[in-house]
């Protein structure tokens, strides 16, 4: 059997995303506690940047799938000396039985998958965050009912968090409309690849917010991210989370936010401690959606 990678978007089919989010509704409501797919397996976490969230609930999940979790830190092993990509693959492949990469340029994830006979699964990369948005998924249809015909409304910049939204929507017929300033937009070839499907992208908050059932906003500099950081908070500071904007949805919409979030930045305390908020749950469901992709193309 040829293995499967979690790259992006374009790895699943609509109907395996949706027996994804089913598979992660039941592992989250307990039926599955006791159900090891995993078992006696190895998964390698290769981390190049920091993390809180995707770090925990993989270890978490990889445990409670009965595998042994190996985390791999920054600057720890030899693709710090410039050992190649390719042959750090190719031994990995030796010892592990999947590798969860988050780095910076996705080219890179790209290049470890084609050396690797183990799945690779994208902890984010610079240009998507597939994993993120599972999860996001999961908490829309918790909060919601469905995703279909879904007004999500994106504030903010046009980085990896927002072009996964992108694939994940076309695909899940999300209606999803993005606010960005000019120049921040997400990546054209992005938007191009989904078409028939259609993404407006704005460079006013309030229009693409208007009438929304969700709100997602990110942070404004990215890790990695080279932009002058001051520079580019002014430019967005119209583009803020806050209660006048929320007030411009459904008075039932919800607020999504990936986390980490820079308080008094890209989303008031106000917003993300308000009772709109759904940050918290969304951050759990890492942990079951995570386990069911694993599940899935590991176990
Ligand atoms: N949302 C997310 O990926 O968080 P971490 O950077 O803490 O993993
Ligand atoms: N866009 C953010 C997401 C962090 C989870 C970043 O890449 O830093």
């Amino acid at each position: 059997m040829t293995k499967r990678d979690f790259l992006t978007f374009w790895d699943f089919s609509t109907e395996e995303c949706e027996t994804i989010l089913k598979r992660s509704r039941q592992y989250k409501s307990g039926g599955l506690d006791s159900f090891q797919p995993l078992k006696g397996k190895t998964v390698g976490l290769l981390f190049e940047k920091t993390s809180t969230r995707t770090r925990l609930s993989f270890e978490v999940g990889v445990y409670q799938l009965g595998a042994f979790p190996i985390y791999i830190g920054p600057g720890t092993t030899q693709l710090a000396r410039g050992e190649t990509i390719s042959d750090t693959a190719r031994v990995l492949s030796r010892y592990l039985s999947a590798v969860v990469i988050r780095t910076f340029s996705h080219d890179k994830i790209v290049d470890f998958a084609r050396n690797s006979t183990v799945p690779v699964i994208n902890g984010l990369t610079d240009t998507h965050h597939p994993c993120q948005v599972l999860a996001d998924l999961m908490t829309i249809e918790e909060r919601k009912g469905g995703l279909k015909g879904i007004k999500l409304a994106y504030v903010g910049d046009g980085n990896n968090v927002a072009n996964s939204l992108i694939e994940a929507s076309a695909r899940m017929g999300i209606r999803l409309t993005m606010a960005c300033p000019e120049g921040y937009e997400p990546d054209s070839a992005v938007i191009e690849r989904v078409k028939p499907f259609e993404v407006p992208v704005t460079n006013d908050p309030a229009e693409s917010v208007y009438g929304a059932d969700v709100i997602y906003t990110d942070v404004w500099v990215s890790m990695g991210d080279k932009a002058d950081a001051g520079e580019k908070k002014a430019r967005f500071q119209p583009f803020q989370v806050n209660d006048r904007l929320l007030s411009l949805a459904e008075r039932d919409a919800i607020v999504l936010h990936c986390l980490p979030a820079h308080r008094g930045e890209e989303i008031t305390d106000s917003v993300i401690d308000g009772k709109h908020s759904a940050v918290f749950d969304q951050a759990e469901n890492r942990l079951h959606t995570q386990k069911a992709v694993l599940e899935m193309i590991v176990g």
